[in-house]
Protein backbone atom coordinates (compact mmCIF):
# COMPACT_ATOMS: atom_id res chain seq x y z
CA UNK A 1 0.00 0.00 0.00
CA UNK A 2 1.43 3.26 -0.93
CA UNK A 3 2.02 5.80 1.57
CA UNK A 4 -0.72 8.15 -0.41
CA UNK A 5 -3.13 5.31 0.30
CA UNK A 6 -2.28 5.17 4.02
CA UNK A 7 -2.27 8.87 4.63
CA UNK A 8 -4.54 10.16 7.95
CA UNK A 9 -5.28 13.00 5.19
CA UNK A 10 -8.57 14.77 5.77
CA UNK A 11 -9.52 18.33 4.58
CA UNK A 12 -6.39 20.50 6.23
CA UNK A 13 -7.22 23.16 8.65
CA UNK A 14 -11.32 22.52 9.20
CA UNK A 15 -12.23 24.67 12.21
CA UNK A 16 -12.78 22.85 15.30
CA UNK A 17 -15.61 20.38 15.73
CA UNK A 18 -17.82 21.73 12.50
CA UNK A 19 -21.64 21.78 13.68
CA UNK A 20 -22.67 19.22 11.01
CA UNK A 21 -23.21 16.09 13.23
CA UNK A 22 -22.17 17.77 16.39
CA UNK A 23 -25.37 18.74 18.46
CA UNK A 24 -23.26 20.07 21.16
CA UNK A 25 -21.11 22.20 19.18
CA UNK A 26 -20.60 25.65 20.90
CA UNK A 27 -19.35 28.62 18.61
CA UNK A 28 -17.58 29.54 21.08
CA UNK A 29 -14.63 26.86 20.34
CA UNK A 30 -14.37 28.44 16.91
CA UNK A 31 -11.82 30.12 17.17
CA UNK A 32 -9.60 27.18 17.70
CA UNK A 33 -8.26 25.57 14.46
CA UNK A 34 -7.38 22.45 13.98
CA UNK A 35 -6.41 20.63 11.34
CA UNK A 36 -7.34 17.21 10.31
CA UNK A 37 -4.24 16.48 8.00
CA UNK A 38 -1.63 15.06 9.83
CA UNK A 39 0.18 13.53 6.88
CA UNK A 40 3.50 15.95 7.54
CA UNK A 41 4.15 13.68 10.70
CA UNK A 42 3.24 10.12 9.06
CA UNK A 43 5.70 7.58 8.16
CA UNK A 44 4.79 4.76 6.55
CA UNK A 45 5.78 1.31 8.17
CA UNK A 46 8.30 -0.69 6.39
CA UNK A 47 9.62 -3.69 8.26
CA UNK A 48 12.52 -6.20 7.56
CA UNK A 49 13.04 -9.96 7.38
CA UNK A 50 13.06 -9.75 11.39
CA UNK A 51 9.71 -8.04 11.52
CA UNK A 52 11.19 -4.88 12.56
CA UNK A 53 11.00 -1.42 11.07
CA UNK A 54 14.09 -1.01 8.70
CA UNK A 55 16.72 1.47 9.05
CA UNK A 56 15.41 4.14 6.87
CA UNK A 57 12.32 3.31 8.29
CA UNK A 58 13.38 4.16 11.89
CA UNK A 59 15.67 7.60 10.67
CA UNK A 60 12.53 8.69 9.11
CA UNK A 61 10.49 8.21 12.45
CA UNK A 62 13.35 9.92 14.72
CA UNK A 63 13.46 12.69 12.94
CA UNK A 64 9.71 13.10 13.38
CA UNK A 65 9.81 12.67 16.85
CA UNK A 66 12.94 15.43 16.98
CA UNK A 67 11.28 17.56 15.10
CA UNK A 68 7.89 17.75 15.99
CA UNK A 69 7.77 15.42 19.12
CA UNK A 70 5.45 12.93 17.38
CA UNK A 71 5.28 10.37 14.79
CA UNK A 72 2.39 8.00 13.32
CA UNK A 73 3.80 5.12 11.76
CA UNK A 74 0.83 4.33 9.51
CA UNK A 75 0.38 0.08 8.76
CA UNK A 76 2.26 -0.93 11.44
CA UNK A 77 -0.44 -3.34 12.37
CA UNK A 78 -1.91 -5.83 10.25
CA UNK A 79 -5.33 -6.38 10.67
CA UNK A 80 -5.52 -9.79 12.49
CA UNK A 81 -2.66 -8.05 14.69
CA UNK A 82 -5.00 -5.07 15.46
CA UNK A 83 -8.04 -7.06 15.97
CA UNK A 84 -5.71 -9.35 18.50
CA UNK A 85 -4.98 -5.97 19.99
CA UNK A 86 -8.98 -5.23 20.25
CA UNK A 87 -9.96 -8.23 22.06
CA UNK A 88 -7.57 -8.37 24.28
CA UNK A 89 -8.92 -4.61 25.16
CA UNK A 90 -12.80 -5.52 25.09
CA UNK A 91 -11.94 -8.67 27.52
CA UNK A 92 -10.82 -6.03 29.93
CA UNK A 93 -13.37 -3.49 29.44
CA UNK A 94 -15.75 -6.03 30.02
CA UNK A 95 -14.55 -7.06 33.49
CA UNK A 96 -16.56 -5.49 35.95
CA UNK A 97 -13.26 -5.61 38.15
CA UNK A 98 -11.38 -3.94 35.93
CA UNK A 99 -8.50 -1.63 36.94
CA UNK A 100 -9.74 1.79 36.32
CA UNK A 101 -7.14 4.64 35.82
CA UNK A 102 -6.83 7.04 38.67
CA UNK A 103 -5.47 10.23 35.78
CA UNK A 104 -6.82 12.15 33.36
CA UNK A 105 -10.35 12.63 34.41
CA UNK A 106 -12.23 10.37 37.19
CA UNK A 107 -15.74 12.22 36.25
CA UNK A 108 -15.71 11.22 33.07
CA UNK A 109 -14.92 7.38 34.12
CA UNK A 110 -17.34 7.62 36.70
CA UNK A 111 -20.39 8.08 34.22
CA UNK A 112 -19.09 5.83 31.77
CA UNK A 113 -18.59 9.21 29.21
CA UNK A 114 -15.07 7.44 29.24
CA UNK A 115 -13.43 4.03 30.78
CA UNK A 116 -9.36 4.42 30.58
CA UNK A 117 -8.42 1.24 32.38
CA UNK A 118 -5.22 -0.42 32.92
CA UNK A 119 -4.67 -3.92 31.50
CA UNK A 120 -3.17 -7.21 33.43
CA UNK A 121 0.20 -8.57 32.18
CA UNK A 122 -1.75 -12.04 31.33
CA UNK A 123 0.64 -13.51 28.33
CA UNK A 124 -1.09 -12.54 25.99
CA UNK A 125 -0.98 -8.39 27.16
CA UNK A 126 2.88 -8.54 27.35
CA UNK A 127 2.85 -10.85 24.07
CA UNK A 128 1.00 -7.90 22.20
CA UNK A 129 3.01 -5.27 23.92
CA UNK A 130 6.13 -7.18 23.03
CA UNK A 131 5.10 -7.38 19.42
CA UNK A 132 4.85 -3.81 19.38
CA UNK A 133 8.24 -3.15 21.54
CA UNK A 134 9.95 -5.71 19.30
CA UNK A 135 9.05 -3.86 16.02
CA UNK A 136 9.33 -0.54 17.23
CA UNK A 137 13.04 -0.82 19.22
CA UNK A 138 14.84 1.22 16.77
CA UNK A 139 12.64 4.08 17.03
CA UNK A 140 11.75 3.72 21.25
CA UNK A 141 15.16 2.33 22.01
CA UNK A 142 16.92 5.63 21.05
CA UNK A 143 15.39 7.25 23.48
CA UNK A 144 14.31 4.31 26.63
CA UNK A 145 17.02 2.23 27.78
CA UNK A 146 16.31 -1.25 28.13
CA UNK A 147 16.06 -1.19 32.05
CA UNK A 148 13.56 1.40 32.07
CA UNK A 149 10.26 0.46 33.17
CA UNK A 150 7.22 0.08 31.28
CA UNK A 151 5.08 2.37 32.96
CA UNK A 152 1.34 1.69 32.04
CA UNK A 153 -0.11 -0.82 29.71
CA UNK A 154 -3.88 1.02 28.93
CA UNK A 155 -6.93 0.51 26.97
CA UNK A 156 -8.52 4.14 26.86
CA UNK A 157 -12.41 4.41 25.27
CA UNK A 158 -14.57 7.24 24.81
CA UNK A 159 -17.88 7.78 25.06
CA UNK A 160 -20.64 10.03 23.78
CA UNK A 161 -21.03 12.79 25.79
CA UNK A 162 -17.27 12.97 27.37
CA UNK A 163 -15.58 16.05 28.42
CA UNK A 164 -12.70 17.81 25.73
CA UNK A 165 -9.48 17.26 28.13
CA UNK A 166 -7.54 20.42 28.47
CA UNK A 167 -4.15 20.70 26.20
CA UNK A 168 -1.68 19.21 28.78
CA UNK A 169 1.86 17.88 28.93
CA UNK A 170 2.16 14.15 30.91
CA UNK A 171 4.72 14.08 32.67
CA UNK A 172 8.47 14.76 31.26
CA UNK A 173 10.42 11.88 30.64
CA UNK A 174 8.48 9.62 28.87
CA UNK A 175 7.83 7.95 25.62
CA UNK A 176 3.84 7.30 25.22
CA UNK A 177 2.29 4.85 22.43
CA UNK A 178 -1.21 4.62 20.83
CA UNK A 179 -1.88 2.06 19.05
CA UNK A 180 -5.42 2.44 16.51
CA UNK A 181 -6.88 -1.55 16.51
CA UNK A 182 -9.68 0.00 14.58
CA UNK A 183 -10.47 3.19 12.26
CA UNK A 184 -10.71 6.46 14.22
CA UNK A 185 -12.93 9.02 12.58
CA UNK A 186 -12.45 12.59 13.56
CA UNK A 187 -15.60 12.89 15.20
CA UNK A 188 -14.66 10.18 17.67
CA UNK A 189 -11.82 12.58 19.07
CA UNK A 190 -8.64 11.30 17.72
CA UNK A 191 -5.88 12.90 19.75
CA UNK A 192 -4.83 16.31 19.88
CA UNK A 193 -1.48 17.09 19.06
CA UNK A 194 0.36 20.68 19.19
CA UNK A 195 3.61 19.93 17.24
CA UNK A 196 6.86 20.97 17.43
CA UNK A 197 5.87 21.91 21.80
CA UNK A 198 8.02 19.67 23.28
CA UNK A 199 10.91 20.20 25.54
CA UNK A 200 13.80 19.21 24.61
CA UNK A 201 17.50 20.91 25.38
CA UNK A 202 17.26 24.25 23.83
CA UNK A 203 13.92 24.04 22.81
CA UNK A 204 13.56 27.69 24.83
CA UNK A 205 15.54 29.86 23.08
CA UNK A 206 13.30 29.54 20.01
CA UNK A 207 11.04 32.17 19.06
CA UNK A 208 13.30 34.90 20.42
CA UNK A 209 13.49 33.08 23.49
CA UNK A 210 10.29 33.04 24.28
CA UNK A 211 9.18 30.07 23.21
CA UNK A 212 8.12 28.58 26.45
CA UNK A 213 5.98 31.44 27.32
CA UNK A 214 4.37 31.74 24.14
CA UNK A 215 3.17 27.97 24.59
CA UNK A 216 1.82 28.59 27.77
CA UNK A 217 -0.29 31.52 26.02
CA UNK A 218 -1.41 29.26 23.90
CA UNK A 219 -2.18 26.49 26.08
CA UNK A 220 -4.27 28.93 28.18
CA UNK A 221 -5.98 30.71 25.37
CA UNK A 222 -6.75 26.83 23.75
CA UNK A 223 -7.81 25.87 26.95
CA UNK A 224 -10.17 28.62 27.83
CA UNK A 225 -11.69 27.79 24.40
CA UNK A 226 -12.28 24.17 25.70
CA UNK A 227 -13.61 25.23 29.22
CA UNK A 228 -16.64 27.52 27.53
CA UNK A 229 -16.96 24.68 24.88
CA UNK A 230 -17.37 21.95 27.76
CA UNK A 231 -19.60 24.01 29.60
CA UNK A 232 -21.93 24.86 26.93
CA UNK A 233 -21.97 20.95 25.75
CA UNK A 234 -22.90 19.87 28.96
CA UNK A 235 -25.73 22.74 29.46
CA UNK A 236 -27.33 21.12 26.23
CA UNK A 237 -26.74 17.69 27.75
CA UNK A 238 -29.60 18.81 30.43
CA UNK A 239 -31.97 18.77 27.76
CA UNK A 240 -30.53 16.00 25.10
CA UNK A 241 -32.08 12.57 25.31
CA UNK A 242 -29.34 11.43 23.24
CA UNK A 243 -26.67 11.64 25.64
CA UNK A 244 -28.85 11.85 28.88
CA UNK A 245 -27.31 13.02 31.85
CA UNK A 246 -26.83 10.62 34.92
CA UNK A 247 -28.35 11.83 38.64
CA UNK A 248 -26.18 14.05 40.23
CA UNK A 249 -23.72 14.84 37.09
CA UNK A 250 -24.17 17.97 36.09
CA UNK A 251 -23.72 18.87 39.25
CA UNK A 252 -20.64 16.28 39.27
CA UNK A 253 -18.92 17.70 36.04
CA UNK A 254 -19.55 21.68 37.25
CA UNK A 255 -19.52 22.18 41.20
CA UNK A 256 -17.97 18.93 42.40
CA UNK A 257 -14.80 19.28 45.06
CA UNK A 258 -13.60 16.37 43.78
CA UNK A 259 -9.68 16.34 42.20
CA UNK A 260 -10.81 16.17 38.37
CA UNK A 261 -8.21 17.85 35.87
CA UNK A 262 -10.24 17.47 32.67
CA UNK A 263 -14.09 18.90 33.67
CA UNK A 264 -15.67 22.29 33.01
CA UNK A 265 -15.75 22.57 36.84
CA UNK A 266 -16.95 26.12 37.58
CA UNK A 267 -15.72 25.66 41.29
CA UNK A 268 -12.55 24.37 40.98
CA UNK A 269 -11.81 27.05 38.14
CA UNK A 270 -12.86 29.97 40.26
CA UNK A 271 -11.25 28.68 43.71
CA UNK A 272 -7.84 27.58 41.52
CA UNK A 273 -8.20 24.33 42.76
CA UNK A 274 -7.36 22.92 39.04
CA UNK A 275 -3.92 22.96 38.22
CA UNK A 276 -4.56 22.79 34.10
CA UNK A 277 -6.67 25.58 33.98
CA UNK A 278 -8.15 27.89 36.11
CA UNK A 279 -9.24 31.80 37.08
CA UNK A 280 -5.59 32.05 38.16
CA UNK A 281 -4.04 31.25 34.51
CA UNK A 282 -5.77 34.42 33.55
CA UNK A 283 -4.44 37.19 35.05
CA UNK A 284 -4.08 40.84 33.99
CA UNK A 285 -0.57 40.25 32.30
CA UNK A 286 -1.97 37.03 30.39
CA UNK A 287 -4.94 38.53 29.41
CA UNK A 288 -2.81 41.83 28.11
CA UNK A 289 -0.65 39.30 26.38
CA UNK A 290 -3.35 37.38 24.88
CA UNK A 291 -4.56 40.97 23.48
CA UNK A 292 -1.51 41.86 22.04
CA UNK A 293 0.04 38.53 20.67
CA UNK A 294 -3.01 36.44 20.55
CA UNK A 295 -3.21 36.55 16.45
CA UNK A 296 0.60 35.28 16.28
CA UNK A 297 0.52 32.01 18.16
CA UNK A 298 -1.93 30.82 15.34
CA UNK A 299 1.17 31.01 13.16
CA UNK A 300 3.68 29.77 15.64
CA UNK A 301 1.87 26.65 16.94
CA UNK A 302 -0.78 24.87 14.55
CA UNK A 303 -2.39 22.00 16.61
CA UNK A 304 -3.46 18.54 14.25
CA UNK A 305 -5.99 16.00 15.45
CA UNK A 306 -4.79 12.34 14.61
CA UNK A 307 -7.67 10.42 13.46
CA UNK A 308 -5.56 7.29 13.30
CA UNK A 309 -6.77 4.40 10.52
CA UNK A 310 -6.08 0.98 11.80
CA UNK A 311 -2.96 -0.07 12.00
CA UNK A 312 -1.63 3.09 12.81
CA UNK A 313 0.90 3.28 16.02
CA UNK A 314 1.39 7.22 17.03
CA UNK A 315 4.79 7.56 19.44
CA UNK A 316 4.77 10.65 20.84
CA UNK A 317 7.25 12.65 23.74
CA UNK A 318 5.11 12.98 26.58
CA UNK A 319 6.44 17.06 27.54
CA UNK A 320 4.77 17.54 24.03
CA UNK A 321 1.25 19.53 24.50
CA UNK A 322 -1.70 17.36 23.55
CA UNK A 323 -5.11 16.65 24.37
CA UNK A 324 -7.84 13.87 23.88
CA UNK A 325 -11.05 15.42 22.62
CA UNK A 326 -14.63 14.62 23.56
CA UNK A 327 -16.25 11.84 21.60
CA UNK A 328 -19.06 13.41 19.09
CA UNK A 329 -20.64 10.44 17.80
CA UNK A 330 -22.12 7.20 19.60
CA UNK A 331 -19.77 4.78 18.90
CA UNK A 332 -16.87 4.33 21.38
CA UNK A 333 -13.61 5.46 20.46
CA UNK A 334 -10.66 2.74 21.54
CA UNK A 335 -6.94 2.85 21.66
CA UNK A 336 -4.01 0.75 23.03
CA UNK A 337 -1.87 2.55 25.31
CA UNK A 338 1.74 2.15 26.56
CA UNK A 339 4.26 4.66 28.15
CA UNK A 340 7.57 3.83 28.63
CA UNK A 341 10.18 5.52 30.68
CA UNK A 342 12.90 7.70 29.26
CA UNK A 343 14.66 7.79 33.20
CA UNK A 344 14.13 7.43 36.29
CA UNK A 345 10.87 8.08 37.61
CA UNK A 346 9.80 8.84 41.15
CA UNK A 347 7.34 6.60 42.02
CA UNK A 348 4.78 9.31 43.06
CA UNK A 349 5.19 11.31 39.74
CA UNK A 350 4.89 7.99 37.88
CA UNK A 351 1.37 7.34 39.47
CA UNK A 352 0.11 11.20 39.03
CA UNK A 353 0.43 10.29 35.59
CA UNK A 354 0.21 6.57 34.53
CA UNK A 355 -2.06 4.07 36.00
CA UNK A 356 0.20 0.79 36.22
CA UNK A 357 -2.24 -2.46 36.90
CA UNK A 358 -1.79 -4.01 40.50
CA UNK A 359 -0.27 -6.89 37.98
CA UNK A 360 2.57 -4.66 36.46
CA UNK A 361 3.09 -3.22 39.89
CA UNK A 362 3.82 -6.81 41.74
CA UNK A 363 5.77 -8.01 38.89
CA UNK A 364 7.12 -4.91 36.84
CA UNK A 365 8.90 -5.21 33.46
CA UNK A 366 11.20 -3.08 31.63
CA UNK A 367 11.45 -2.25 27.91
CA UNK A 368 14.30 -4.65 28.10
CA UNK A 369 11.94 -7.61 29.03
CA UNK A 370 9.31 -6.44 26.16
CA UNK A 371 12.37 -6.89 23.75
CA UNK A 372 12.79 -10.44 25.17
CA UNK A 373 9.28 -11.37 25.76
CA UNK A 374 7.59 -14.32 23.27
CA UNK A 375 5.57 -11.71 20.95
CA UNK A 376 2.14 -12.49 20.35
CA UNK A 377 1.44 -14.54 17.81
CA UNK A 378 -1.37 -13.49 15.17
CA UNK A 379 -3.07 -15.55 12.03
CA UNK A 380 -1.88 -14.40 9.10
CA UNK A 381 -4.07 -14.04 6.10
CA UNK A 382 -3.27 -17.18 4.63
CA UNK A 383 -3.50 -18.88 7.99
CA UNK A 384 -6.65 -17.19 8.50
CA UNK A 385 -8.63 -18.12 5.29
CA UNK A 386 -7.24 -21.59 5.44
CA UNK A 387 -8.71 -21.93 9.59
FE1 LIG B 1 -2.10 13.17 28.34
Amino acid sequence: MSASDRSETKAANTPIYPIVNFPFYSSSMDGLRISHDTSAFEVPATLDAGGRLTVACVAQALAMMDTHGLVLLTGLLSDAEADAGLALMQQTIADPDRARSAFASETDNHYVRRDFCSLPSSLEVKGFAAMLAQRLEGVIGEYCGRTRPVLEIATFTSYFGSSHQYIHRDPAGVISMFAAVEDVAPEQGGTVFVPGTHQYGGAEYAHGGAAYGLMELFRRRANARIFRHNLAKLWRMRRSSEAALAPGEFRDRVFSTKWDQHQPNLLRFLTGKNSQFSLHHLGPRTLWQLLRRGEALDALFQPVQAAPRKGTVILYRSDLLHAGPDNRTQRPRRFFGMSIARDHLAPKYWHDGYSPHPTLLADPLTFGDLLAAAPLKTPQPAEAAAG
